[in-house]
């Protein structure tokens, strides 16, 4: 009995934890996103050499990127109630919805986008390719996740930022 009131209490303050720390990261995503774009495209269009500068801003959005995805998992299977109703039930809610399929798919995808993004960047054999590579595939990403935050405005609408 004991343990399981402790466990629950557990449970709920990690779950508000996680999601003040999600929320608040996803600024540092958006900023390193944006600041990779800014170089690699100004690197492509004014045919700059590729620095470690550039390296840098992407290990950047690299490292907020995963951050993202292991809080969003930790959320999705473990804390959120929002994620734990089964999926038939789920898909006839469009909250429910957005929250166990949307989210989720569209994060994930451009989460891979960016990742791969940094490896072809990595792997092209001049400059100008890599930074062009990184552009594109940083782009892509950076408006998928615009599409899929929960933004006050949006129709599954969260808070600019919990605290
Ligand atoms: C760059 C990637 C991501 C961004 C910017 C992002 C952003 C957000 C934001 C702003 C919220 C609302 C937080 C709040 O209520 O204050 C949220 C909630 C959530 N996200 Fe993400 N997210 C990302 C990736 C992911 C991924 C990959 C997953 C799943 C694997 C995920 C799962 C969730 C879950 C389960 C919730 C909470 C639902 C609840 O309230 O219980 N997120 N996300």
């Amino acid at each position: 009995m004991f343990l399981v009131l402790f466990n629950n209490k557990y449970k709920f303050h990690m779950y508000q934890v996680l999601l003040i720390i999600h929320s608040i990261l996803r600024y540092a995503f958006l900023f390193s996103a944006l600041y990779a774009i800014y170089r690699s495209v100004s690197g492509w269009q004014n045919k700059l050499p590729y620095t470690d500068r550039d390296n840098k801003a992407s290990v950047f959005l690299i490292l907020f990127t995963h951050s993202q995805v292991v809080i969003g998992l930790l959320l999705y299977f473990v804390f959120s109630p929002y994620t734990a109703t089964p999926m038939k039930e789920a898909m006839k809610d469009s909250v429910l919805r957005f929250w166990k399929v949307e989210h989720i798919s569209m994060m994930l995808i451009a989460a891979v986008l960016i990742q791969v993004g940094r490896i072809v960047s990595k792997k092209a054999s001049t400059d100008l390719e890599k930074h062009k590579k990184a552009a594109i595939f940083y782009i892509i990403g950076l408006l998928l996740v615009l599409a899929s935050i929960p933004w006050p405005f949006a129709n599954v609408a969260r808070p600019w930022l919990r605290y």
